[in-house]
């Protein structure tokens, strides 16, 4: 007789920022397939029609889209206190949305640009965090999308603020120990989506793999598994 296998999710609560296509797309479906109550956020609700389409009918719960702007704090704190509102209590943050900005040295980096980067990429990812801080259940997990780019050169002030998002991990991570709150920065490497063909635009996209092929040290990790700092999901195993 076949089994059902249980979903791996179910009960959880969970916040993925960035969710209206790319990998965020990919990890907030999954949740939802998995049996989560997900809130999906981007920078307008009409964005994120495609990921609600994506999850009716799965088992789990896409219980609201929210509008973010990481670049605003305002937008930040009121995101934070909508999906507070809505999940009651948060077991899962993916701080996923990014930006990528102009490919070059640091040397040729303008100031804005850096600003930019920093704010949409650590200082907003942050914010969230904080705003959140009442509403993380105990041994709750703070996923933040990370990249192989963090701290090499010729990445501009993408690779500076990627490295400054590892960073964050690790000091939050030691923070938050005392909370029973984990922290972990996953390197999804090269993936089909928007941001890797303003990286790559001469890149045949069919070359490179679909988020899909990374997403499961999202599931494994929103579920509890085990993982250090950071983790990088194609030598990702258990
Ligand atoms: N693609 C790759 O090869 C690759 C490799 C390594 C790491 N990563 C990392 O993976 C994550 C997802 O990347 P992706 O390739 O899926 O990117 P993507 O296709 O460009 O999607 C980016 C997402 O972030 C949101 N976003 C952009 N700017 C924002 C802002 N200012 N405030 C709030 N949300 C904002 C977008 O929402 P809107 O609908 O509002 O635009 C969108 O949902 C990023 O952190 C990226 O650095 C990607």
């Amino acid at each position: 007789m076949l089994t059902m296998s249980p979903l791996r999710l179910e009960g959880v609560r969970a916040v993925v920022t960035g969710a209206s296509r790319g990998l965020g797309r990919v990890i907030a479906e999954g949740y939802v397939r998995e049996g989560a109550t997900v809130v999906a956020t981007a920078r307008a609700l009409a964005h994120l029609d495609a990921v609600t389409r994506g999850c009716d009918g799965a088992p789990g719960t896409l219980v609201r889209t929210v509008a973010l702007e990481l670049e605003d704090p305002d937008s930040v704190a009121a995101a934070a206190v909508a999906c507070r509102a809505a999940l009651g209590r948060i077991d899962v943050l993916v701080n996923n949305a990014g930006i990528l900005g102009r490919r070059t040295s640091l040397l040729e980096t303008a100031p804005n640009e850096l600003t930019r980067a920093f704010a949409v990429n650590v200082v907003g990812p942050l914010g969230l965090v904080s705003g959140m801080m009442d509403g993380f259940a105990d041994g709750a997990v703070i996923i933040n999308v990370s990249s192989g780019a963090a701290g090499r050169a010729g990445w501009g002030a993408y690779g500076l603020s990627k490295a400054a998002l590892n960073v964050m991990t690790a000091m939050l991570g030691e923070e938050l120990r005392g909370r029973r709150v984990r922290c972990v920065a996953i390197n999804p490497g090269g993936m089909r989506t928007e941001m890797r063909r303003a990286a790559y635009p001469s890149e045949d996209p069919q070359t490179v793999p679909h988020p899909r092929s990374v997403v499961e040290p999202f599931l494994a990790i929103a579920a509890g598994a085990d993982a250090g700092d950071v983790v990088e999901a194609r030598a990702w195993t258990s």
